[in-house]
């Protein structure tokens, strides 16, 4: 695992989408692996700004996100969906047939999961997979004591999640309380991740997956055990971190992040 400390929240968002748009350049079939949620939609923001102004490619590219609430239609703003077209999709030039989510309104919601593992495997496996994390340390919505070598399945969602999710959506109890979601093992199968965290309130969360140890307890610090694993944080979700100056150093001396140092957004 590395971790890279970033000075705040935008210019952390835009190292992820420079990272993304340097993998989709260097294989123009990637397989990237998506998440939704506040943390992301900076990210998302650099890569429509990436397609528009740098031309960054997408036409080839093949997604499957992470989760999907459970009986929301796709036309629901509360959808996953909605948000991958609305923060993405609608504004880059990738083949929308090439975008996959979790079915959520499935009838056999078991079938549709094995069918998720399925396709992902048809299309070779996730090249990249982008993660936010959740206060309880969820990726995807695999909450806590999450099996760490989980598949896709159903999952009912924790009343803390359901609580800071649910100001997303206009009327209270709207939210639904369960998901379809990647499992730990999936999310592990990916051949490199990027974990993006920002603010103050995951500073607690952070310190306890990345540097804790390996538990179900927290799903993110299954993400130790992958080899190809890269965080990056801003400075008010670092303030827990006890081997802040390592990382620091890393990100200084390092030949692979030499191109991300001085890079002008
Ligand atoms: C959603 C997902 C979640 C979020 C997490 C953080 O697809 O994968 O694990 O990444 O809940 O959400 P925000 O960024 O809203 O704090």
């Amino acid at each position: 695992m590395e971790l890279v400390i970033q000075p705040d929240a935008e210019r952390a968002a835009w190292l992820v989408a420079s990272l993304i748009a340097k993998a989709l350049r260097e294989k123009p079939h990637l397989v990237l692996g998506l998440a939704t949620g506040r943390t992301m939609e900076r990210v998302y923001n650099h890569l429509v700004r990436m397609h528009r102004d740098d031309k960054l490619d997408f036409s080839l590219c093949r997604t499957f996100n992470l989760d999907e609430y459970i009986g929301l239609p796709p036309d629901n703003p509360g959808s996953y969906r909605y948000y991958m077209d609305h923060h993405l999709f609608n504004h880059i030039n990738i083949d929308h047939r090439n975008t996959f989510l979790p079915d959520g309104m499935a009838t056999d919601l078991k079938a549709a999961c094995r069918h998720y593992e399925e396709m992902i495997l048809e299309f070779g496996g996730v090249d990249l997979q982008l993660l936010g994390i959740g206060s309880d340390g969820h990726i995807g919505f695999n909450e806590p004591l999450s099996a760490l070598r989980s598949r896709t399945r159903d999952k009912a969602l924790t009343p803390s999640t359901i609580a800071v999710n649910g100001t997303l959506f206009n009327k209270p109890g709207e939210m639904p309380t369960r998901a379809i979601t990647m499992g730990v093992g999936t999310i592990l199968d990916a051949h490199a991740i990027i974990l993006l965290v920002s603010g103050s309130t995951k500073a607690d969360i952070l310190a306890k997956a990345v540097e804790g140890p390996i538990t179900s307890m927290v799903s993110a610090s299954a993400l130790q055990l992958h080899p190809q694993c890269r965080v990056v944080v801003d400075e008010h979700a670092a303030v827990k971190l006890q081997a802040q100056e390592y990382y620091r150093w890393i990100f200084a001396t390092e030949p692979e992040w030499a191109g991300f140092r001085s890079d002008k957004q």
